[in-house]
């Protein structure tokens, strides 16, 4: 077995590397004059099962998932496993408006040509993964980021609607506190209402967990709303941090005590490695 890593996620493959005693292979990758990509696979990967490791995000990287899956292909591997940390063009699942298309299909539909195997972490819908005409797997990064948390003497964990509560009560019956969500209502693309909930906050250090920060504004209504029921410390928690924008500022001036994210996009928030939430699917 081998494992390569994209650029966008070098460090997840070393950390995969390391964790299943499999080696990194070694690749070049330039630019031409014109901009276009170069890449090159320089160990011997043929016959050899081949993990490759990259965030489709930001555009980019997509391009260079496509050629290193061809370069994987025409080079004889035995088999081909693509682990996409971050999913790029995930929510697009579906057409909201006649004459858009489903992203995430078309990403899933060229991604599969050249895959046995696909593995996601908290895709933002699981059914995204039947878009793949090869298996695909998700896995959650949840554990990792409530052992986090729990060193943070969190005494609730929330979620920013009613649709993520599931991951809120996992991520409490590790830390073991209380859970619950606040009522989010989405208005547009960048406009959402938390309405008020009866939450008992007072004193208290609560953390808001979602699978994305975005532009923020999700959580930092949510944190504003907690602020103003007297919690003491808000902590925000994602597995794919984007930060779009000015979505820091956002979270900041909203009261935010600290912002943690998983490395699946690398940023200075990524404070939880996501390898050991992927290893397990390559361990016999
Ligand atoms: C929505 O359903 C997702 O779980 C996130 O809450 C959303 O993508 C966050 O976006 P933003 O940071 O732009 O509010």
């Amino acid at each position: 077995m081998y494992i390569i890593g994209g650029t966008a996620s070098k460090t997840i493959a070393e950390d995969l590397s390391k964790e299943l005693k499999v080696p990194l292979a070694e690749t070049i990758s330039k630019r031409f004059p014109d901009d276009e990509l170069y890449i090159r696979i320089m160990d011997d990967i043929s016959g050899e099962h081949v993990v490759i490791v990259q965030t489709t995000y930001p555009d980019p990287n997509i391009i260079e998932l496509f050629l290193l899956q061809n370069a994987v292909e025409e080079a004889g591997a035995k088999e081909i496993s693509v682990v996409i940390p971050y999913f790029g063009y995930a929510r697009q699942d579906t057409k909201f408006k006649e004459g858009e298309p489903i992203s995430a299909k078309a990403m899933a539909n060229l991604i599969s040509l050249s895959a046995d195997r696909v593995i996601t972490v908290d895709p933002h819908k699981e059914y995204i993964l039947d878009f793949f005409s090869t298996s695909a797997f998700s896995c959650s990064a949840i554990t990792e980021l409530a052992k986090y948390l729990k060193k943070k003497n969190v005494d609730m964990v929330l979620a920013p609607d009613k649709g993520a509560l599931e991951r809120a009560k996992q991520a409490s019956q590790i830390i073991s506190c209380d859970f619950d969500y606040m009522e989010k209502t989405r208005i547009d693309g960048t406009t959402i209402e938390i309405k008020p909930k009866k939450l008992d906050t007072k004193n208290k250090n609560v953390a808001i967990i979602d699978d994305i920060i975005s532009t923020g504004g999700t959580m930092a209504k949510s944190i504003q709303e907690l602020k103003k029921n007297g919690a003491k410390n808000v902590f925000v928690a994602c597995t794919h941090g984007l930060f779009a924008g000015n979505a820091v500022k956002k979270l900041t001036s909203a009261g935010c005590n600290e912002i943690i994210s998983t490395d699946t996009i690398k940023s200075k928030f990524s404070k939880v490695k996501i390898a050991p939430c992927i290893a397990p699917f390559f361990k016999k």
